[in-house]
């Protein structure tokens, strides 16, 4: 059985997915509006991602036994952004995404919630390839800088992006 502590930090890190979700949802219609269709559908499958992991947590909760909670979702803060300037929030915020599957390792651990634990393995390997993601296109487009056609290569790249099977 689920601890009432631990139950509450899986029902936060549901939020936190669906919030991550909204995020790269509204991205997907920064890049739209830029002008870069590729960037769009690179966040847009990204935006899918998210719901998938917010799945794996509802799920997992469930099959717990314990109680779902849904909280409220926020709205994206996104103005005025550059290629650049998104996958640089991308990456803050995966790096805080990572802060928090720490910390519910954390608290597994100290709980000795083993299942829980396990469970969580998953996330932690996930984290390392969303940070890695975001910077890999970080560093091409500090390389392209300010040339177009640089730019309009990257967006080829991320316009073949297609979403990755649910588990
Ligand atoms: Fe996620
Ligand atoms: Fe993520």
């Amino acid at each position: 059985m689920l601890s009432e502590k631990m139950q509450q930090a899986l029902n936060q890190q549901i939020n936190e997915e669906f919030c991550s979700a909204f995020i790269y949802l509204g991205m997907s219609a920064e890049a739209d509006r830029i002008g870069l269709p590729g960037f769009s559908n690179w966040f847009r499958m990204q935006y899918q991602e998210e719901l998938s992991h917010a799945d794996r947590f509802f799920n997992y909760i469930l099959e717990r036994n314990g109680s779902v909670e849904l909280l409220t979702i926020g709205k994206p803060e996104l103005t005025e952004e550059t290629p650049l300037s998104l996958f640089e929030k991308s990456l803050k915020h995966e790096q805080h995404i990572t802060v928090c599957i720490s910390r519910l390792k954390d608290l597994a651990r100290s709980e000795s919630d083993h299942a829980t634990d396990v469970f969580l393995e998953w996330f932690v390997s996930e984290q390392v390839e969303e940070e890695a993601n975001a910077q890999n296109v970080i560093d091409q487009l500090r390389l392209v800088g300010d040339n177009a056609n640089g730019l309009f290569l990257i967006d080829r790249e991320l316009a073949t992006r297609t979403a990755t099977p649910a588990e």
